[in-house]
């Protein structure tokens, strides 16, 4: 987390030049095979996370972020999706390579994921104590005792009250921030390097959303792991992101330092999702809202996918694909991981 990071070096000097990356998604490419045709959910899609760093990944519903984060994990719904190209290099290796078996491995101890509805991924009829000491029973073979005094300190480091009482208690029995926060656990349990969190707060209230991102943003942080951070909400990112990739119909659109990009989004499709955030200061006024729906990914727009929507779009949007661009100061030089993927960025940057 750079906000919280007391280091006097900038951050992108020391990350860029000693670490490198955690996880590489290279040209990743999934299609859904089904009845009515083929569903091009992810069309080469590019990221990298480091070891403390955390990606957001921001877009509407339906626009590839959770399909991209299963390839990742593993755990894509085959069929009817397959990875038809790309490479997913994790720790120096491609986990698309690899047989069953061992990815199973790398997903049980070096990854894991958070899920939105806590209360479908937790069991109903066990203890959350049992849940969390499962992982230390069957992962590392420890003692029925010491696993429940394992989960009883997890349930402490994610800070559920009088955890020591709490512990037999089953998941029904707890908030649903407090379900969060034991899914939050139960992902921290074997001390994985990567943390995938898909739309972690969306089902909390706005005030629990806020402490929830909070922890997760602090743990991440001491444990120093990547983290994705993949939401349709860009409110909830700026404070604990480092950086943000922009996804719309299967791509990344637009990536940047997350205070760039609120600052000055280089694509309009970003420019629309920002104006479309509530803020304090215009309490009262209409929310601009971008016009239109996203595509079906089984009719992708000849183009640029976002130009039926877009109201900078011209002649040249409807027939040429706009690849990646890297943004540019005004003198030429590259600005540190931004790309736009739109042919009018500059004309979107100096608005
Ligand atoms: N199990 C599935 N079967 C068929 N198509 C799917 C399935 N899961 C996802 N898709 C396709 O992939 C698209 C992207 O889905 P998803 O990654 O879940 O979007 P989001 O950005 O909201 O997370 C969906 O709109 C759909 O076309
Ligand atoms: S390429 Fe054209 S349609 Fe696409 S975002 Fe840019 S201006 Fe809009
Ligand atoms: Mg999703």
């Amino acid at each position: 987390m750079s906000s919280s990071s007391t280091s006097a070096q900038p951050r992108e000097a020391t990350a860029d030049t000693v670490e490198s990356p955690l996880l590489e998604v290279r040209d990743l490419h999934v299609e859904f095979r089904t009845r009515d045709g083929v569903a091009k959910a992810v069309n080469g899609v590019n990221y990298s996370v480091r070891a403390g760093e955390t990606l957001a990944i921001l877009g509407e519903s339906g626009s590839g972020k959770s399909v991209t984060a299963q390839a990742v994990m593993g755990i894509l719904d085959s069929p009817p999706g397959f990875v038809t190209g790309g490479q997913i290099v994790f720790k120096g290796r491609d986990l698309l390579t690899l047989g069953k078996e061992d990815r199973r491995k790398v997903r049980g101890s070096q990854m894991a994921m958070i899920f939105q509805d806590a209360l479908s991924s937790l069991n109903p009829v066990h203890s959350v104590g049992s849940q969390l000491g499962e992982m230390y029973r069957v992962h590392k073979g420890s003692s029925r005792q010491d696993a429940k005094a394992k989960a009883i300190e997890l349930m402490d480091r994610v800070r559920i009250p009088a955890a020591k009482a709490r512990v037999g208690d089953y998941p029904h029995q707890f908030s649903g921030g407090m379900r969060q926060r034991i899914m939050i656990a139960m992902a921290l349990a074997l001390e994985p390097d990567l943390i995938i969190a898909d739309e972690p707060t969306t089902a909390l209230d706005v005030t629990v959303q806020a402490q929830v991102m909070d922890l997760l943003a602090e743990l991440q942080g001491e444990y120093h792991m990547g983290l994705i951070l993949i939401t349709h909400d860009l409110g909830v990112v700026a404070d604990v992101a480092d950086k943000i990739a922009v996804m719309y119909a299967g791509r990344i659109v637009e990536t940047a330092p997350v205070h760039e990009l609120y600052a000055k989004p280089a694509h309009p499709y970003t420019r629309g999702l920002l104006d479309s955030i509530p803020r304090l200061d215009q309490k009262g006024q209409e929310l601009y809202a971008i016009k239109g729906l996203p595509p079906n990914l089984l009719r992708i727009p000849p183009g640029c996918a976002f130009n039926p929507r877009c109201p900078r779009a011209q002649e040249i949007c409807r027939t040429t694909v706009p690849p990646l661009f890297e943004v540019t100061d005004e003198a030429g030089t590259p600005r540190p991981g931004r790309a736009s993927a739109c042919h009018f960025w500059k004309e979107t940057l100096d608005d």
